[in-house]
């Protein structure tokens, strides 16, 4: 595996592979590497050659207040990783690098990246894609891979790639989870085991809302009205929001469909715990089924 931390050298590796006619496969992370992440690069070599890996804090996507400084950095680790899942090159530039001066331009992620997340994170989607763009305009993938753990996030990715004509194919891959259904998240390692416990709620939640809508009711409000009668029953849960989008669209559906994501977003302990976001397909479930709480059958 080749480790590279210049543009330059990324760019110059970029011009042999397609001088060479091959294409890259880009799977781009914040590093903290988990099996979510192993398992875009395991897809990545069916779409590519070579297989890049880029790992990048990125200060842009960030808001005032949220964890930029402490989001875990282990490059040691994520190194031994993504060699062991078969990365051809790990690129992880030093923040210095990709901004050598604050952006004058940037990313308009247009009014989808002002809900939802947008809405709890202003900022976050523009950081999101300028950051995406920089890294797809140095390697030059002819496919990147991104979760469907973040779907907004891939939806607006694959907006931007469409709309600006950018010349990428976009897959976006199913979401790993725990055996106990918690999706995975580099951001997991802050839990304590009482607040893991809590976030199992998160996953219940969904899958409460996929049984209503597999026994037959397809209003958005009351699909949501089912996720929220196990998020809301938890006094150390905060939702944030839960809502049913249209996945063409990502605007909010009054009817559910098959199709109809289920995204929600909580902090454990209080307002101002840790949070995490989650979301489903409707007429998909969770790739995993979660565990039922201590005590109910
Ligand atoms: P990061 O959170 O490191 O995630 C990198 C990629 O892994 C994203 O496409 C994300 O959706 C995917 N991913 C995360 N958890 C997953 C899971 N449990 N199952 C499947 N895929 C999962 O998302 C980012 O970084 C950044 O915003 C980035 C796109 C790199 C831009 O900075």
């Amino acid at each position: 595996m080749r480790v590279i931390a210049s543009v330059e050298e990324m760019r110059a590796l970029a011009a042999a592979t397609r001088q060479g006619g091959r294409r890259s496969a880009l799977v781009p992370t914040m590093g903290a590497l988990h099996a979510g992440h192993l398992a875009l690069l395991g897809e990545a070599r069916r779409h590519g050659d070579p297989v890049v890996l880029s790992v990048f804090v990125n200060p842009l996507q960030f808001g005032p207040g949220e964890d930029y400084a402490l989001y875990p950095r282990d490059l040691a680790r994520d190194r031994a990783l993504a060699q062991a899942a078969g990365t051809d090159v790990l690129w992880a530039p030093e923040a210095g690098a990709l901004y050598p001066r604050p952006p004058e331009v940037t990313v308009d992620p247009g009014p989808v990246g002002a809900i939802l997340e947008g809405a709890v994170r202003p900022g976050h989607f523009r950081g999101v894609l300028t950051i995406v763009l920089k890294l797809l305009a140095v390697v030059d993938p002819g496919v990147a891979l991104f979760g469907r753990k973040d779907a907004q996030q891939a939806f607006l990715v694959r907006r931007m790639a469409e709309d600006l004509s950018l010349p990428v194919a976009i897959v976006v891959m199913p979401t790993v989870r725990d055996p106990d259904g918690l999706a995975l998240s580099s951001r997991n390692a802050y839990l304590s085991a009482k607040e893991r416990a809590l976030a199992l709620a998160l996953p219940r939640a969904l899958a409460a809302g996929v049984a209503a809508f597999r026994a037959g009711e397809r209003s958005a409000g009351r699909v949501i009205a089912a996720v929220w009668k196990v998020l809301g029953a938890d006094d150390d849960l905060s939702t944030e929001y839960i809502n049913v989008v249209d996945p063409d669209t990502f605007l909010p559906n009054h009817a559910a469909t098959a199709r109809s994501v289920l995204a929600a977003a909580v902090r454990v302990g209080g307002p101002a715990g840790r949070r995490l976001i989650d979301n489903v397909v409707l007429g998909e479930g969770l790739e995993r089924d979660p565990v039922a709480p201590a005590g109910e059958a």
